[in-house]
């Protein structure tokens, strides 16, 4: 154990009076797979700079990264793609489960989570199997909401390929393949993140993959972390349409939404205190897909103004452009519903979570806080207990 960690896990074990609700500055584990630099604005996965990796490997091959600590050899690349390939097809249970939760509106992340459990009937998934499946899952649902039957996945192609050929029902072009593996690189992990924690959590308690999934799912879907982009396309379309100057109509946006106590969704972070580097790798990716439109140049335009706003509102915080603005233009640009944002991040975070798992199971401990008590004391039924019992 590194004597930081150590240190840290010392100063803990005796109990002080020091509550850290967001656990900021605890160091909680070791890992070789992303290092965050918040002050500088960087973030290396397995030693790559992600505005180097991101845009030219695929994602296969970023699994492999995150699995073995070294990108693959083309044999092993290719065994790995096949090896996913060969697991994307659904049980009939699952997809007659998913029908019914289209049937009753449930939310695509929800189904995810609803798919996922319908996986583990069949037992402990492999990795590889939740690498082929959960896409299934989501273009499945995707397809069963809109009323559509799901399409077969095609084992020629990669996880991208295959993905978009099941949502849509049509080979697609190789530019949209390479802007969502792009996409998912970027985002496949990223430290001690909400999601991954959670994973994390639930693993180190010896408990099934399956369920340390489930559970990162269910911290993924929350507005403060994965469920941002959707919202943030939102606000940027609908400001966008309204008549007057965008900038100025954005400024007006933000002083509400702060006066009625909301957050700027797409801003703000807690790790980085300065520009979020996969922003830019994503506002490249977007730009691609966006061009001979004026949407990037709105984005721009709306992003300058929310961080304007932000300063002058809150001087004293740095609040930057994080992931999930260029995230949801991206998402946009590919033709995705917003509804579906937060589970394509979940298919790339998958990634993640899967090789924190594994840390977690060969190297950590059960993780397991205190909390300060700070309830009444000395309460006995025997006295004077009006209350009925
Ligand atoms: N809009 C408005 N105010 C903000 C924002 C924001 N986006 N971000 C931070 N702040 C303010 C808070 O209101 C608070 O101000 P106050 O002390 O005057 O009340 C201050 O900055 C600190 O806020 P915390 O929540 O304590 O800071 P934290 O480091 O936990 O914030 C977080 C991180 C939760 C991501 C925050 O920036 C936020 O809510 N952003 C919007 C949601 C979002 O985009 N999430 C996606 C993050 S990226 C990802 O998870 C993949």
């Amino acid at each position: 154990m590194n004597s930081a960690i150590s240190s840290t896990l010392s100063a803990t074990a005796a109990p002080t009076d020091t509550v850290r609700s967001g656990l900021e500055g605890v160091l909680a584990a070791e890992t070789r797979l992303s290092r965050v630099d918040g002050q500088r604005g960087q973030l290396t996965i397995a030693g790559y700079a992600v505005q180097e990796l991101a845009p030219h490997v695929s994602f296969e091959a970023l699994v492999h990264l995150l699995r073995q600590d070294r990108l693959p050899e083309q044999a092993e690349l290719e065994a790995l793609r096949a090896a996913i390939a060969s697991q994307r097809a659904l049980d009939p249970i699952t997809v007659e489960l998913l029908r019914q939760a289209a049937r009753c509106g449930a939310a695509p992340i929800d189904a995810l989570r609803l798919g996922l459990s319908a996986l583990c009937l069949e037992g402990e998934p492999s990795p590889e199997r939740l690498f082929g499946a959960l896409p299934s899952v989501v273009a499945a649902y995707a397809r069963l909401q809109a009323g559509l039957e799901p399409v077969a996945p095609d084992a020629s192609l990669g996880c991208a390929g295959s993905f978009l050929l099941q949502l849509r029902g049509q080979r697609t072009r190789p530019e949209d393949e390479r802007a969502l593996e792009t996409y998912w690189n970027t985002v496949a992990d990223h430290g001690l993140n909400a999601s991954t924690f959670s994973a994390r959590v639930i693993a180190s308690t010896g408990s099934d993959l399956g369920s340390a999934i489930a559970g990162a799912l269910g911290a993924l879907k929350g507005p403060l972390h994965g469920g941002a982009p959707g919202p943030a396309l939102a606000a940027l379309l609908a400001l966008r349409a309204q008549p007057g100057d965008l900038a100025e109509n954005t400024r007006r946006w933000v002083t509400a939404e702060l006066a009625a106590g909301r957050r700027i969704l797409g801003f703000g972070h807690r790790v980085y205190k300065v520009r979020d580097p996969r922003a830019d790798v994503l506002k490249s990716a977007a730009a691609r897909l966006l061009a001979g439109t004026d949407l990037l140049a709105s984005a721009e335009s709306h992003e300058a103004a929310v961080l304007e706003a932000l300063r002058r509102a809150k001087p004293d915080r740095a609040i930057a452009t994080n992931v999930e603005f260029y995230t949801a233009l991206l998402l946009h640009g590919l033709g995705f519903e917003p509804a579906l944002f937060t589970c394509i991040f979940a298919l790339g975070r998958v990634a993640g979570w899967l090789a924190h798992v594994t840390e977690q199971t060969a190297r950590g401990r059960l993780i397991r806080p205190d909390a300060l008590y700070v309830g009444a004391e000395g309460r006995s039924l025997l006295h004077g207990a009006t209350a009925a019992h």
